[in-house]
């Protein structure tokens, strides 16, 4: 477990820059992350490079002790460049030219900018590459951040190419995305343009492939600086990037696959305010937590989503150390908070954590923001928590060296998610917060999931749920098939095998192209407003009798059980869940979207089954076992009492315990 900082020493006076390296250093820091958005200050002019000061950055940085990561600094253009060459500068949604005067201005397919990219990323990766104390590379910032999706001209004409190379034919892409519709036929590729504008809304399968684009233009950029480094630095240096969890908007699948490893930007405040709308259903209490820890659910969900985009340890490239300044109420964290954060990341598979920032800045947009140290220099809670931490470091160590016991995976798949989110059909229909119950029913059982990509190593699991399979083509039809015929539990939820992967919907009887490995037909599917429930009776232990939000009447095929019955008009007899023998496996089809409760209950039912032990994880906890030990965290105000093999143990409030054996 790694320990380190980001750290501006551009924003401070030179005299301060050796202390700041000891007391990073008295703290356990020893990964110092810099250069990050310090474009200007690195080439003040095109081609006047201008390194002296991160020489001598880097220089008081490695003499005490530290280890560097270096960051490319595009995301961040400077104005010389910008002033040279405005187009890079993105088109937002409405059509609008944005300016100069924050940061993230430039559209990832610029072409001048490639060129402005490669450049910068060479010289740097040429001058500090061969330093002993670097030991790899953040490339940019947050691809995403403030808008994944630019509609400038460049980006028309990218998009033509792109599909071109997709379709090859005009008359594929027509076929393949309904244009019949509204004598939407085109007849030219460059008649094709950003769906944005549309005086009604456009056509899904094109905004989908736009969706597709977009995300595949940051990839395709990162790749430009992967490149970069790769040709420039020693094989040893790791190449990352820090990517916000619930963007969305970029498919991190495939961000991810030619990094070293993925890195993510941790605030567990911001992320409990802003993030319990998009993930806990509308009606729903969000989980007891404290305001000034945030929801140990939200943050583990999100440390479990980027562990599961590798299916590897990941890095906290940021992490909030107090107050932030983004979101409601940006409220003030207490003493400790860094401590049970950091012993959380670690828990759920961090290798390692880099706090945001060292000092508080003075100027720009983040004055409010704390870092570990205040403004004027003076140690802030988070560095106090550090110290503390200090003192943990070997228990922390010997908890992680234990492996993450994953017997559960959760398939995740970002286009689905694009094609969801554009047709909801339900308000507050949204995919994430599908998959969250699911996620909650796991850690409500002691259980941790991976959350995973249809295409990652499905093998590792004995029970795989695809709570929303929206999309399906054939390789996901027959590696879901392989999955249940070798032995393992599948579950599959509403709505699933509605569309192929063009968003067209499918030929078949639903759930489409799942219908013979479900072996029952969905006949109809009602989405229920709120107040509205239909009654249920079911032979799974628990499960609340009532369909609510959004229900389907399944047809069993003869040989598949039904484990839900509607018991009253208008799907009377239908079944709402069933389950059928597949193979060495079985395959549970759910036709009623589950609140946390029911979900619980259904995946108890699947685990039970697999003899894959479980736990009843009181409300306010949540566990994460290793091995044979468990950490339990509560960050609520109150002991809680976790009952394990017959005895009690009382977990202190805001605070974990380690419960052995
Ligand atoms: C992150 C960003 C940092 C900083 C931080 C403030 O999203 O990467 O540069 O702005 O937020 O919380
Ligand atoms: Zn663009």
């Amino acid at each position: 477990m790694k320990l380190g900082v980001c750290y501006y020493p551009e924003h401070w006076s030179e005299k301060h820059w050796e202390t700041d390296a000891k007391e990073m250093h008295e703290a356990g820091i020893d990964i110092v992350r810099i250069a990050e958005f310090a474009w200007a200050k690195m080439e003040k002019e095109e081609g006047i490079y201008t390194w002296d000061w991160l020489d001598r950055s880097v220089e008081t940085l490695a003499t005490a002790g530290h280890q560097i990561l270096l960051c490319t600094p595009t995301a961040a253009p400077p104005a010389w460049l910008i002033s040279a060459h405005p187009d890079i500068l993105p088109v937002d949604e409405k059509g609008r030219r944005r300016r100069f005067g924050s940061r993230r201005h430039y559209c990832p397919n610029n072409k001048t900018y490639h060129e402005h990219s490669k450049r910068i990323t060479k010289a740097m990766a040429e001058r500090y590459g061969n330093h002993p104390a670097v030991i790899g590379w953040q490339i940019d910032n947050e691809f995403g951040c403030y808008f994944a999706r630019c509609y400038c001209e460049s980006c028309t004409s990218e998009f033509q190419n792109w599909l071109q190379k997709k379709y090859t034919s005009l008359d594929e892409l027509n076929e393949r995305w309904g244009t019949i519709f509204w004598s939407q036929t085109y007849n030219d590729w460059g008649q094709i343009e950003p769906y944005n504008l549309t005086v009604a809304e456009p056509n899904p399968s094109h905004v989908l492939d736009y969706y597709r684009f977009a995300s595949d233009s940051w990839v395709a950029y990162q790749q430009i600086q992967i490149d970069a480094l790769r040709a420039n630095i020693p094989k040893k240096q790791f190449i990352t990037h820090n990517v916000i969890a619930d963007l969305n908007t970029i498919d991190y699948h495939d961000l991810s696959r030619n990094l070293d490893f993925i890195s993510w930007d941790s605030y567990p405040t911001g992320y409990a305010e802003m993030g319990s709308q998009n993930l806990y259903a509308p009606d729903e209490e969000s989980f007891a937590y404290a305001h000034d820890l945030g929801d140990p659910l939200i943050t583990g969900f999100f440390h479990t989503l980027i562990r599961g985009l590798k299916q590897a340890p990941f890095w906290i490239m940021e992490h909030q150390t107090g107050a932030i300044n983004w979101s409601e109420n940006n409220t003030g964290v207490r003493p400790g908070a860094l401590r049970l954060w950091t012993w959380q990341a670690a828990a759920t598979g961090a290798e390692a954590v880099v706090y945001f920032r060292w000092k508080a800045s003075r100027f720009g947009l983040e004055q409010h923001h704390d870092g570990l140290r205040h403004h004027h220099g003076g140690a802030n809670n988070g560095y106090n928590d550090l110290l503390t931490l200090k003192t943990e470091r070997q228990a922390l160590e010997d908890f992680i060296a234990h492996p993450l016991d994953t017997p559960v995976g959760i398939l995740l798949d970002y286009s689905t998610l694009w094609a969801l989110e554009m047709q909801p059909h339900r308000k507050d229909f949204a995919y994430l917060k599908h998959l969250f119950v699911f996620y909650r029913a796991c850690k409500m059982l002691g259980i941790e999931p991976d959350i995973i990509s249809p295409q990652a190593d499905l093998n590792r699991y004995k029970v795989l749920l695809a709570p929303n399979t929206f999309l399906a083509d054939e390789v996901l039809a027959q590696n879901l098939d392989n999955f249940a015929a070798q032995g393992g539990s599948l579950m599959l939820g509403v709505r699933s095998g509605f569309k192929d992967t063009n968003n067209v919907v499918t030929e078949e009887p639903l759930p489409g192209l799942f219908r013979e490995l479900v072996g029952a037909k969905v006949a109809q599917w009602h989405s229920l407003p709120p107040k509205i429930a239909y009654s249920l009776q079911s032979e799974i232990p628990v499960f609340y009798p009532e369909a609510t939000f959004w229900a389907e009447a399944l047809k069993p095929d003869t040989g598949t059980k039904s484990l839900a019955t509607y018991t009253a008009f208008p799907f009377e007899n239908s079944s709402a869940i069933t389950e059928k023998k597949h193979g060495d496996g079985k395959v549970l089809y759910c036709g009623v979207y589950p609140d946390a409760k029911q979900a619980k209950a259904l995946m108890r039912f699947l685990l039970v089954a697999e003899n894959i032990p479980i736990l009843d994880i009181p409300d306010g906890l949540t566990v994460i076992s290793r091995g044979k030990k468990l950490f339990a965290l509560n960050l609520t105000e109150s002991p809680i009492v976790l009952v394990r093999k017959s005895n009690p143990y009382r977990i202190p409030a805001r605070n974990f315990k380690l419960i052995e054996g």
